[in-house]
């Protein structure tokens, strides 16, 4: 999957702008993240902390699950924005993969604008799926 420049840029856009409206009042790392559809699709979100520690949400996976409310199955590239440049844990590598193809683009960049791109087989190699479900 080539991603033109215009996404790239609708991506970073939307992802950086989303990490203005993080909720990381603990640990003061906001994280911001968005991914496009099939269809052209763009839905975004932001890290969602909470008094108990636990229970906080990466923004990677609000991003995603606000995608699949919407009635999304299938993304087709992700970005993720933090201040130093961070790359999505590896809870949210999995969750991405339930909905992209390993070759799918992940733009890991911060707030200046600046980025790279990855592949999500990059950060998750060897990927456990629903294909394997129906290996016997
Ligand atoms: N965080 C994300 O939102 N995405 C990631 O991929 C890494 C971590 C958040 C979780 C927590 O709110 C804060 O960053 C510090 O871990």
């Amino acid at each position: 999957m080539k991603l033109s420049l215009e996404d790239r840029e609708r991506l970073i856009h939307e992802a950086t702008l989303a990490r203005t409206r993080a909720y990381a009042p603990y640990s003061r790392y906001q994280v911001g993240a968005a991914i496009l559809t099939e269809d052209g699709q763009l839905f975004s979100g932001g890290n969602v902390e909470n008094a108990v520690y636990p229970l906080g949400l990466c923004a990677e996976r609000v991003a995603i699950a606000a995608a699949v409310a919407a009635g999304v199955r299938r993304v087709i590239a992700l970005a993720v924005i933090t201040a130093n440049g961070g790359t999505p844990c590896g809870a949210c590598r999995q969750v991405l993969r339930e909905f992209a193809e390993v070759d799918t683009p992940v733009l890991i960049g911060t707030p200046d604008g600046a980025y790279h791109e990855m592949r999500l087989e990059d950060l998750l190699p060897e990927s456990f799926s629903v294909a394997d479900l129906s290996q016997d």
